[in-house]
């Protein structure tokens, strides 16, 4: 067990600190093609016949976040339904809701359905690597964590999609995609009268019963922080020589390492093996450190307040307090309408976790929230399983057809 766990460590370390951009990468052993020099539409879309706009938008710090819209089915026939917003998790990017087919992949069916589908792309991916005056290569370009996201990033989006629109839309959230709207939710601003509806696909909260081996390895060894104080500011799991020392290291230790996004996201029931080399050429994609030692502390102290720097003296400049403000999920409005889907094998949106999120929502409007529970699913099965339109989307769109 220890020899994992070291073994876990050595593997995050040496995947984190190595910057090649060819070869092999965390999740699974594969090639990277030359598609990944093209944007999303151009590389997912357009070639399955699908319109597809780029939209750049431009946040109150400076990042200019890509947006992919597909504003119609293939028929072509003008959206009748309101926009829909998704937003993808932590080390992903849009690519990661298009991997199947049309008919299995939720921007597909509900371009198909008649919405009008926007991608948002978190800051650091590689549609969302602009910035009015920061440089990719210098430190501050990463100095943010996903309370970047809920202060700047989602507010600008939404309010961009309404403006283009002049609708109010849905949203739906898959892992940090949720943790961000829920953090968002409590707040309770203004512009969250913009948003109709919440789904919320693994949902990120609570963290402290995360059962995640690689998650739990690597908050209690301080892992990011480490990789923080050697200067690297950009978490990005794809490495050159990476791979070699990888499949060398497993085979020495009798470890199979043939697929660590099992050990990382629980054992997911539904994914379609033969699309691995093209959920490669797409993923995973680059976050900051501190992000990542953000999810640490929540991993650690099992709140979701935000970022804790290292003294109360930094707290106090930051904050004007101590302690990190906390996200009070208790004071989620208890009239919006939310959906929540989660998954038995899930290691990293454990069930516990849901169940602590949902017991601080215990006086949310019975009308107005949803829980599915799917007891075979894991993390990616939310977003890429090939029966999730059956199980996951049909379901949440019913949902959001009546809010
Ligand atoms: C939305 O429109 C308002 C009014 O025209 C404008 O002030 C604002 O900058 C726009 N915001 C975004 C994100 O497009
Ligand atoms: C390693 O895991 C893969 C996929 O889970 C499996 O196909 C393979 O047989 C395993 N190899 C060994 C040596 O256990
Ligand atoms: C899995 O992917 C392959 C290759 O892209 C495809 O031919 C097959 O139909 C897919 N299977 C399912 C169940 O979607
Ligand atoms: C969260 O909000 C609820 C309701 O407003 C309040 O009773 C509770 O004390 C708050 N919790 C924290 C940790 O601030």
């Amino acid at each position: 067990m220890t020899k994992i766990a070291l073994l876990v460590l050595l593997i995050l370390i040496i995947l984190s600190t190595s910057n090649g951009d060819r070869t092999k990468m965390l999740f699974f052993r594969g090639r990277l093609s030359r598609g990944d020099k093209k944007g999303i539409c151009n590389s997912m879309v357009l070639p399955l016949g699908y319109p597809c706009q780029n939209h750049p938008v431009t946040t109150k710090d400076g990042f200019i976040l890509g947006l992919q819209r597909i504003p119609t089915g293939i028929s072509g026939n003008p959206s009748n339904k309101p926009p829909v917003l998704l937003q993808h998790g932590l080390m992903m990017d849009a690519g990661i809701w298009l991997l199947n087919q049309p008919d299995e992949s939720l921007p597909f069916i509900l371009a198909d359905a008649g919405y009008d589908v926007w991608l948002a792309n978190s800051r650091g991916t590689r549609s969302s690597r602009g910035h009015t005056s920061l440089n990719p290569k210098d430190k501050k370009f990463w100095d943010w964590t996903w309370d970047e996201q809920v202060t700047y990033d989602l507010p600008t989006t939404v309010q961009y999609v309404y403006n283009q629109t002049g609708q109010n839309l849905h949203y739906v959230g898959h892992s940090v995609g949720t943790l961000i709207a829920l953090a968002a939710l409590s707040k309770g601003e203004n512009w969250l009268n913009m948003i109709r509806s919440t789904v919320l696909l693994s949902p990120i909260a609570y963290l402290s019963q995360m059962p995640s081996p690689l998650g739990r390895t690597a908050a209690n060894n301080f892992v990011p922080e480490r990789l923080y104080q050697l200067g690297f500011y950009k978490f990005y799991p794809k490495g050159g020589l990476v791979g070699k020392l990888l499949g060398k290291m497993c085979d020495k230790m009798g470890a199979n390492c043939s697929n660590l996004m099992t050990s990382f996201t629980g054992k997911n029931c539904c994914l379609n093996s033969s699309r691995s080399g093209y959920f490669l050429e797409h993923e995973p994609q680059a976050t900051s450190t501190k992000t990542m030692i953000h999810v640490c502390q929540m991993i650690r102290n099992g709140k979701i307040e935000m970022f804790r720097y290292k003294s109360d003296k930094v707290n106090l400049k930051h904050y004007g307090q101590i302690n990190p403000p906390v996200y009070n999920m208790s004071r989620i409005r208890n009239d919006i309408p939310l959906y929540i889907s989660y998954g038995g094998k899930d290691a990293l949106s454990d069930v516990n976790g849901v169940k602590t999120l949902l017991a601080s929502l215990k006086n949310h409007h019975p009308n107005k929230l949803v829980t599915q529970y799917l007891n075979n699913y894991a993390h990616a099965d939310f977003v890429f399983g090939v029966n999730a339109n059956k199980f996951v989307y049909y379901p949440l769109m019913a949902f959001i057809e009546l809010n």
